[in-house]
């Protein structure tokens, strides 16, 4: 199922896997899809009908009547135009009470199956740099190179952080830290496709590095698993 480029990138929240996946693209001309937004976009949706989150049957049935889908676009703010049913989505993707929700969606397995099933749909058209906590180990096991990026937690909470002033939502650094570790312990913790690197993934710490210097790391990497 994987060609030649797809590349997989999984981290925890902050990591810089989002930025560097869309770096890496542009850099290598290719397509980007980081695929938290699509989970991002079920946690809105919950949101907006005041379903219950915790209900996997009311989540899936809601996923399944507004789908989400996704058009890769480089030169969209995203680096791909997303929508749930008729609506399209935006920044409003990445407001903190989305985020919280996002987690506790994705571990429903339904959930997860309707997600991995679009995703490989997209792969399947070509070339492509896929962010996410699960590309490595579940969406493209195939993927010829797999990174999984890490930061401390100091530095993912100040990016988040960072993240957020832009956006306009100014947040407690104590309550960021607090929100960040409770994803990864969700994350980290679910049933199915849990946050874990792949076998066959390298390890980056992006902790210190710019973004290009990441970027640079993984082209060498795919440069080296070309040649071999
Ligand atoms: O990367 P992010 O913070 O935008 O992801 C939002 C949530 O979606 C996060 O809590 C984990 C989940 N997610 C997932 O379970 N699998 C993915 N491939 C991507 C994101």
């Amino acid at each position: 199922m994987s060609g030649f480029a797809h590349v997989a990138i999984d981290g925890p929240a902050g990591s810089g896997k989002t930025t560097v996946a869309r770096a890496l693209a542009r850099r290598t001309g290719t397509l980007y899809l980081d695929t938290g937004a699509m989970y991002r976009a079920v946690a809105l949706l919950v949101l907006r009908a005041g379903a219950d989150a915790a209900s996997e049957a009311a989540v899936v049935a809601l996923a399944r009547a507004r789908p989400v889908r996704v058009e890769l676009d480089q030169s969209s703010p995203l680096g791909f135009r997303i929508s749930a049913g008729d609506q399209q989505l935006g920044d409003e993707l990445y407001q903190n009470d989305v985020s919280r929700l996002a987690s506790v969606i994705a571990a429903h397995p339904g959930v997860r199956e309707l997600m991995v099933e679009r995703q490989r749909a997209i792969a399947r058209s070509g070339p492509i740099v896929m962010a996410g906590r699960d590309i490595g180990t579940v969406v493209l096991p195939d993927a010829p190179v797999k990174v999984f990026l890490t930061a401390s937690l100091a530095e993912r909470v100040a990016r988040r952080r960072a993240d957020l002033a832009e956006r306009g939502t100014a947040v407690d650094t104590a309550a960021l830290c607090a929100e960040l570790e409770e994803r990864d312990r969700l994350d980290a913790s679910r049933a199915v496709a849990p946050l874990r690197p792949a076998p066959d993934a390298h390890t980056i710490d992006s902790s210190g590095l710019t973004v290009a210097e990441v970027v640079e790391r993984i082209v060498a990497l795919m440069e080296a698993g070309a040649a071999t």
